[in-house]
């Protein structure tokens, strides 16, 4: 099932506008952006000396889902997470938050949207060290001037929800990192924003607490229903989280796409070696194997929306086609043996 069920076409809503946005470094950064406008080509910067961290890069985040942004070290991930929470400046281009644009806003818009809309996770887990686990969860909630009372109820909520309750007079450094980057998750939500930006948070951690945080990162998201924008470098994690990924190469966008989308139809070399080594099965959904609704289709109908490899047994063990089933329960198609074979076999689509 996509990760992310609620949003249709019909009631989709923008929550993040990225237009054409350039962030360029050096001394002669704004001159030549100046000059050049959206015309800037490699050449010019190059022959300028101007460093190009984000070049040229255009999307929407919507409400609700998990937008990841996925690239190589250095290609451009934490410039554009930080042209969106307005912690940099974009050298060119627009950027626009629940219809503010950061460029034209002024300071105290600014301010407001940073504390009341926007929770940030950073890689380093950047908790305060001479803060108690609960203060530090509560510190956003001091900065925004609530009452003592107040903010310590609310990061006792907080550490409960991220599953830390009795730790609340530990100090960070008595925590594991997995315990620490909790704390980082909880003070994040204290202020219930709307939108989650998280810089590679999972990063620093070991595989398997790195798993298990990704499982706890999908429950709260299944409670809390937030917008969220998550950087990573880690393809497998990309998959695992994202209802669309942005893939960055250089400080462009190369490719957008639900992760079925870019492991299907990878847009250039770059994205394919990142898409090779993922099972096709656990991506690749009935629907986009499926064929033709044909005569005398019998058996209990193949949900369309279920991943292949969750399937595939009840196909392989069917000598004959199944039924494919919509969500209303309508048979809109046939699966047999031979195309859930193609994608066990990561062949891609059968003919
Ligand atoms: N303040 C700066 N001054 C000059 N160059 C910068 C600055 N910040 C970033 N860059 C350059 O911009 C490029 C993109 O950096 P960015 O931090 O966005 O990459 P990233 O994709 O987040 O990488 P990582 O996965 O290592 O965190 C890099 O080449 C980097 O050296
Ligand atoms: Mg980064």
């Amino acid at each position: 099932m996509p990760k992310n069920q609620n949003s249709t076409s019909a009631d989709r809503q923008t929550l993040i506008e990225c237009r054409s946005v350039w962030k360029l470094y050096g001394e002669k950064a704004k001159k030549v952006a100046g000059k050049h406008g959206q015309d800037l080509t490699s050449d010019i910067l190059k022959e300028e000396g101007v460093i190009s961290a984000a070049r040229n890069v255009s999307f929407d985040v919507n409400k609700g889902e998990i937008f990841v942004i996925m690239g190589l070290s250095g290609s451009g991930k934490s410039t554009m997470l930080r042209c969106m929470t307005g912690l940099a400046e974009p050298t060119l281009g627009s950027l626009k938050v629940k219809g503010t644009d950061l460029a034209t806003a002024s300071r105290d818009e600014l301010t407001t949207i940073r504390r009341h809309t926007m929770g940030m996770v950073f890689q380093d887990f950047a908790l305060l060290p001479h803060l108690s686990v609960l203060d530090n969860i509560a510190f956003p909630l001091r900065v925004q001037g609530a009452r003592k009372n107040e903010r310590l109820a609310r990061a006792r909520e907080m550490m409960a929800l991220v599953g830390l309750s009795g730790r609340e007079n530990y100090w960070p450094h008595e925590l594991s990192g997995g315990q620490q980057q909790r704390v980082g998750i909880a003070r994040s939500l204290t202020t219930e924003p709307d939108i989650w930006f998280l810089d590679e948070p999972f990063s620093a951690l070991d595989p398997l607490i790195r798993m298990e945080m990704q499982n706890e990162f999908l429950r709260l998201q299944n409670l809390l229903h937030k917008s969220i924008v998550f950087v990573t470098h880690d393809f497998d994690e990309a998959v695992r989280l994202a209802d669309r990924i942005a893939i960055m190469e250089g400080g462009r966008v190369v490719q957008i796409g639900t992760p079925e989308e870019l492991i299907m139809q990878p847009a250039n070399e770059y994205v394919a070696e990142f898409t090779e080594k993922i099972p096709r099965s656990k991506v690749v959904r009935v629907r986009t194997i499926m064929g033709k609704v044909q005569a005398g289709l019998a058996g209990a109908p193949v949900n369309a929306d279920a991943l292949v490899g969750d399937v595939a047994g009840k196909v392989l063990d069917s000598g004959d086609p199944l039924p494919v089933a919509d969500e209303t329960g309508q048979i809109i198609g046939a699966i047999e043996a031979r195309q859930v074979a193609a994608v066990l076999m990561n062949l891609g689509i059968a003919a």
